[in-house]
């Protein structure tokens, strides 16, 4: 038997007094004051204080002193406007007085508190998520991830887009993560991939006429866990024929502003900036730059690159470069022990070392004193436009660390200084990436985005004769630090794409091994078209104020890939791996 409610727990305001009502829900917590006990009654929506007096009915009464953290109960009863009102409840001008009650199903002692600010473990947490859902934030976390996603299929089919589904059981993706593998039992010693996104797909459903494509879907990827990095994650997925660069970040300007206006209430003013690769990365020393606080990057290269320190000379003669930037008021919070930890930080981004120098009203003073002269050190304050009060960090060494270095720097000190403002939202479109990037573990050139991304129009002779130079008609959406989404013009010529092969340095084999149906379907015609792909988790976060998409998931996995509730990946039978033709190595 379950009662019928009448409201959800925490619906009930003063408007209520004297209505008779049913609630279902959980109890949050009891206490026995003698004659009466109460009991708070919890559900998705909020909590209702409850009262079981001894004098209504000595049986209810008794039934009501049995109940424990947990329970979940049905209760009947009459709202009466509360003696001592609670104005941090939104229900606490009322209580409900009792006249029945049915306990539905008892607990045990729960393994976690069901409170929004319990600080537990996060193993813990995702062990007993079952549990870690109940609380308040993670409902509303699921129900706001729930209205965005609705808004965004209303968005995009109000565009014309048609929401197609494309196959989890896949060959491999271009997108360069590895690949979660399946084994086939049909095909003996054949695997799936599951898709890292459905870029070959929705190429596909372009050549295909559907025109305009969208879906909202799961991606896999087996790649090393962030807090903005989940092995499996969800995007917003699009694809549209016969556009340009301008066309799709339109579509998608429209789209967040409906985002922010109708899930935050914002009116944010589009068009977004644009900022080129090469900008972000000489400016922010980051592709995806927050652009929230100051900070910014100093070249001071050719300043240095005749000094005597050879820390900066070598750097500068292996084809490095010297750079630094300057956190504003940063001397005084800044200790020697502060900057140790934070030389200690940049080593993971590949730096050997860190110079720092602050600026007071006598002059500057720096961890490099005996290398430089006062006017040298001032010089290099200048550039760095330091006022006193300020510390500048200086890293020298190839771009890449040194981008990578003082990226990381600005964010995590703007984080320690408090200026992450959580309610400003910097969207910011990053384009004129490069076509490919050198990939210094593999010794190869590959492509940025994806082989399937083109060069900007007026590059695509450079693509024959200078393929590394080239720019590429991609862009990413970024928010606050956080790349959101990215996408491309694709190319829809074939000669255009076997160049593109030929610069990855891809064999015939390779190219019909990979990428072979692709390849063949643009013989037959392939419209223009681009596209682009968010991470809807990570949209979510930012929107929340979440600090890590795992808030914004409901059964997320923990940092070794595992899912704590299912204990998945588990071992399975000899038999089926028999079935499958595997044999585990010992
Ligand atoms: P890309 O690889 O840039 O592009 O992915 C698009 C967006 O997906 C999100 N994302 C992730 N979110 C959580 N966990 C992950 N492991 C993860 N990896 C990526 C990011 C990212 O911006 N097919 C192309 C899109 C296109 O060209 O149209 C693609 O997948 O927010």
């Amino acid at each position: 038997m379950v009662y019928k409610r009448t409201h959800m727990c925490g619906q009930l305001r003063s408007d209520n007094i004297g209505e008779n009502v049913v609630l279902n829900g959980w109890i949050q917590k009891r206490r026995n004051l003698g004659g009466l006990i109460f009991c708070d009654v919890r559900d998705k929506t909020g909590i209702t204080q409850v009262v079981f007096n001894d004098e209504t009915s000595e049986e209810l009464f008794a039934l009501a002193d049995t109940l424990r953290s947990e329970y979940v109960v049905g209760v009947k009863g009459k709202v009466i406007e509360r003696e001592s009102k609670n104005p941090d409840m939104e229900t606490g001008d009322i209580e409900v007085i009792a006249d029945d009650l049915v306990v539905y199903s008892k607990s045990e002692t729960p393994p976690i508190y069901i409170k929004d600010d319990d600080n537990v473990d996060d193993n813990l947490r995702l062990k007993y998520r079952y549990l870690d859902l109940r609380k308040k934030k993670m409902q509303d976390n699921l129900s706001f991830r729930a209205a965005l996603t609705t808004l965004a299929r209303n968005y995009y089919a109000e565009q014309g887009f048609t929401e197609v589904e494309t196959p989890m059981l896949i060959k491999s993706t271009p997108e360069g993560a590895r690949d979660y593998l399946v084994p086939s039992r049909i095909n003996l010693g054949r695997f799936y991939a599951l898709p890292q996104s459905p870029q070959t797909f929705k190429q596909l459903l372009m050549v295909g006429g559907t025109d305009r494509y969208f879906q909202i879907v799961k991606c896999f990827r087996d790649e090393d866990l962030r807090a903005d990095r989940q092995p499996e994650f969800t995007q917003i997925d699009l694809e549209m024929s016969f556009v340009d660069v301008d066309d799709v970040i339109e579509i998608q300007e429209g789209f967040l502003k409906r985002v922010m206006k109708e899930m935050k209430g914002l009116e944010i003013e589009t068009p977004f900036p644009r900022m080129t690769w090469e900008e972000a990365m000489n400016r922010y020393g980051s592709d995806k730059p927050d652009t929230r606080f100051g900070f910014e990057l100093s070249d001071l290269t050719d300043l240095v690159k005749d000094c005597s320190f050879k820390v900066f000379t070598d750097a500068i003669a292996a084809g490095g470069s010297v750079r630094g930037i300057c956190i504003t008021g940063g001397a005084d919070q800044y200790t020697r022990k502060k900057i140790d930890k934070l030389t200690e930080a940049v080593k993971s981004y590949g730096a050997k070392g860190m110079v720092w120098m602050k600026k007071t009203q006598d002059g500057v003073s720096s961890s490099v004193n005996k290398f430089f002269s006062p006017e040298q050190l001032s010089e290099l304050a200048d550039a760095m436009d330091a006022k006193a009060g300020d510390l500048m960090l200086i890293i020298s060494d190839t771009n890449k660390v040194v981008f990578d270095s003082l990226g990381f720097l600005r964010r995590h000190i703007a984080g320690e200084m408090g200026l992450l403002d959580d309610n400003k939202f910097n969207f910011l479109w990053v384009v004129d990436f490069p076509l490919f990037e050198y990939d210094e573990k593999e010794d190869r050139w590959s492509a940025m985005h994806h082989p399937f991304t083109s060069p900007k129009e007026e590059h695509a002779q450079l693509l024959k004769t200078d393929p590394h130079k080239c720019l590429a008609n991609a862009y990413d959406i970024v928010l606050n630090g956080v790349e959101l989404g990215g996408g491309s013009i694709r190319i829809h010529d074939q000669e255009m794409q076997e160049d593109m092969f030929k610069a990855l340095n891809m064999t015939q084999e390779d190219i019909d091994e990979k990428f072979g149906f692709l390849v063949e379907a643009f013989k037959y015609g392939a419209p223009p078209h681009g596209g682009l792909a968010y991470g809807l988790d990570r949209l979510v976060m930012l929107l929340t104020g979440e600090k890590s998409i795992r808030e914004v998931i409901a059964f997320p996995k923990n940092q070794n890939a595992q899912c704590m509730v299912s204990e998945a990946p588990g071992l399975v039978d000899e038999a089926q791996l028999e079935e499958l033709g595997i044999e585990l190595r010992k």
